[in-house]
């Protein structure tokens, strides 16, 4: 298994009229294929300013990107815009769910991208919203007629409806309640197991313990990283390294 998504010297500045911040500062970073990486540091640090430049839906200032050893950071608009759709799924922390579709049609809207086979992609839907947990009536409700955890649900598989090699999260069970949330999270789990790469950003306990590896990031630089392997729920020495590696950050 080789390196899927790699960074170098990536730096990231944000400018208004009279101040730049330096947010990303020569950062580097790789991710093997398989590998559920969580991207950990305070509020403010820059993680979701990592993910969003990592993916290509934002440019870095200065530095390489490249996915799966291609190189993207020159890309026009358009080039990377047909990239991401076939290489990068996205899931965040608010649905962004289309309210005057039914999950079905925002799910096309995103099948529709890459493809032109309709029946297909609502057959994809039907087994991956069985694989979710979703019930099939699911597929014809509109997103207020959702729960918090089912309308995540079914963000998650548009996230992944065009099959990504890497599935970026930001935050991905931050507005959910712990039930919804862990079932999510066994869903981010499966799917790494069955050979996702997962790149996903959090700073809840119980979403970054599912990582193989955990980086850290500050000051515009990933400052350390804990290597923990496939998850376990019964590794219990799990939560305490995670916790140790955190406090040893100053988290
Ligand atoms: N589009 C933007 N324009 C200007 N500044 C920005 C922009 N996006 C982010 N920033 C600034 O960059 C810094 C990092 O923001 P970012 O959202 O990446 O942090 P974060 O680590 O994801 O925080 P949180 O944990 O609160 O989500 C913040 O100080 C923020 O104000
Ligand atoms: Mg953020």
């Amino acid at each position: 298994m080789g390196v899927i998504l790699k960074a170098k010297d990536l730096c990231k500045t944000f400018s208004n009229e009279s101040v730049q911040q330096h947010v990303l500062k020569n950062l580097n970073i790789e991710i093997d294929e398989g590998e559920f990486a969580v991207i950990m540091g305070s509020s403010g640090s820059g993680k979701s300013t990592l993910l969003y430049t990592l993916s290509g839906m934002e440019r870095p200032t200065l530095g390489n990107i490249a996915i799966r050893g291609e190189e993207i950071s020159g890309y026009s608009n358009d080039r990377l815009a047909v990239f991401r759709r076939k290489n990068c799924g996205f899931v965040f922390q608010q649905n962004y769910l289309n309210d005057t579709m039914t999950a079905l049609d925002n799910i096309m809207v995103s099948g529709l991208l890459l493809s032109r086979e309709k029946k297909k992609i609502a057959e994809k839907t039907a087994g991956l919203f069985e694989k979710v947990g979703l019930s099939r009536d699911t597929l014809h409700k509109y997103p207020a007629q959702l729960s918090g955890g089912e309308a995540q649900r079914v963000a998650f598989v548009r996230g992944i409806i065009n099959t990504p090699s890497v599935l970026f999260a930001d935050e991905p069970t931050g507005a959910l309640n712990s039930k919804s949330a862990s079932q999510v999270l066994d869903i981010f789990t499966e799917l790494n197991t069955q050979g996702q790469t997962i790149l996903m950003v959090t700073h809840d306990m119980k979403a970054a313990i599912r990582g193989s590896r955990i980086l850290y990031l500050q000051d515009g630089v990933i400052l350390d990283e804990l290597r923990l392997g496939a998850y376990s729920p019964d590794d219990d020495k799990r939560p305490e390294q995670l916790r140790g590696f955190l406090r040893e950050m100053g988290w």
